[in-house]
């Protein structure tokens, strides 16, 4: 059978590549982005009083509202914008679902969607699957800031949608006020769309103020806005995400997320529901906990060979091996790997042109010991 591929260009995962040989050569992996610590105890707890009180069968498509009304009251506290449960808040089985759906709620044939490179990984076969065609503007080390003058130059009568991630996959670059001003300007100006990756949105370091699409009005308006509990409460094998978005494009996100996966697993989104309500510190205390991992991580480094870049938030750290290595960051990646028993991951491959840098991304979502042990071996790497 000769068929043809609808995602030509689409292998396995860098993600599922890196971890697979760690596992060969028994590396300590800080390639993907998973906590290896676990979450709060009473969520498992939680899960299964759940379970054992008969939530076992289809949750409502949309999501259980006692976790619709969670999100609701989390939105307002942190970003000070009322949304709807019933109409404007929808659980999906991870962000990737949720920005999935979105995209294909709305990008037409032919249609045009902005990405910044570095970028995360389903945003393209998403668009491609929707008929669309990605432009990509690349991002500069060491700050990966966006020039968003170079944006509006790329804006075309085709242009549907942007696509922006603040904190940002993989550098650690956290949108300031000035940018999202900037995004709703073009938006509104160009009567675009939005997705908002905000996956790590409670990961912003050194008291800099966080921002969100939900705070800035004509934006929100046009915007769909995805984050992750997977992320926020440590479980990633969990997938549970959500989206917010105004009524009118939340009808279309719906009509799509049905056929999609309907709803998502009943018990979780339960356990979420009550563990945000009896303690939201989790949420609050998040931030700091991740700073002390990345202080503690770029300490323990500080003797290596390896360049730090800056860290504003998520819990990835950039590093650049030019004074260590002169190979490209893929094969370098692999013998970090394989000789000094750490794995990293490539910066190259979330770009469609990489410029020229050799940076890779470190996880620092791990238990001190990790760190301390991943950190030794890295420094022990010399030219
Ligand atoms: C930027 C970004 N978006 C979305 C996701 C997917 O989140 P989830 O695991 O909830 O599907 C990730 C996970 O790594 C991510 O880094």
């Amino acid at each position: 059978m000769k068929l043809q591929s609808k995602l030509p260009s689409v292998g396995t995962t860098i993600f599922s590549q890196m971890s697979q040989l760690a596992t060969e050569h028994q590396a300590i992996n800080l390639s993907q982005g998973f906590p290896d610590f676990p979450c709060d105890p009473l969520l498992p707890e939680l899960v299964f009083q759940a379970s054992q009180r008969g939530l076992n069968q289809y949750a409502p498509m949309p999501g259980v509202l006692a976790l619709r009304e969670q999100i609701a009251a989390l939105t307002q506290r942190c970003y000070s914008r009322v949304v709807c449960p019933e109409r404007q808040i929808t659980v999906t089985s991870g962000a990737t679902e949720a920005l999935f759906v979105a995209v294909q709620a709305l990008v037409r044939s032919g249609d045009e969607v902005i990405l910044f490179d570095p970028a995360y990984d389903s945003y393209q076969p998403a668009v491609e699957l929707a008929g669309g065609r990605t432009v990509h503007i690349p991002l500069q080390p060491p700050m990966y800031r966006v020039d968003w003058q170079a944006v509006e130059r790329q804006i075309s009568n085709k242009t549907r949608l942007i696509m922006v991630n603040s904190p940002h996959n993989p550098t650690g670059m956290v949108f300031s006020r000035e940018d999202w001003l900037a995004l709703e300007a073009l938006v509104v100006k160009h009567r675009l769309f939005c997705i908002s990756d905000e996956v790590y949105e409670h990961m912003v370091f050194d008291g800099q103020a966080r921002h969100s699409a939900n705070q800035f009005a004509q934006l929100a308006e046009r915007t769909v806005v995805v984050s992750s509990f997977g992320k926020t409460f440590h479980v990633t094998g969990w997938k549970l995400g959500y989206a917010v978005a105004p009524v009118e494009l939340s009808v279309e996100f719906r009509k799509i997320h049905q056929y999609v996966t309907f709803s998502s697993f009943t018990p979780a989104q339960q356990a979420i529901a009550e563990l945000m309500q009896k303690k939201p510190e989790l949420v609050t205390q998040l931030a700091d906990f991740y700073q002390q991992k990345r202080d503690y991580f770029r300490t323990l480094l500080q003797s290596s060979g390896f360049r730090l870049l800056p860290c504003q938030g998520t819990y990835f750290q950039l590093a650049d091996y030019s004074a260590l290595s002169a190979l490209d960051d893929v094969s370098f990646c692999r013998q970090l790997t394989a000789d000094y028993k750490v794995a990293a991951i490539p910066l190259s491959v979330f770009y469609r042109l990489p410029p020229q840098q050799q940076v890779i991304r470190f996880c620092f979502a791990k238990e001190q010991q990790t760190l301390q042990q991943a950190a030794e071996q890295l420094c022990r790497v010399s030219n």
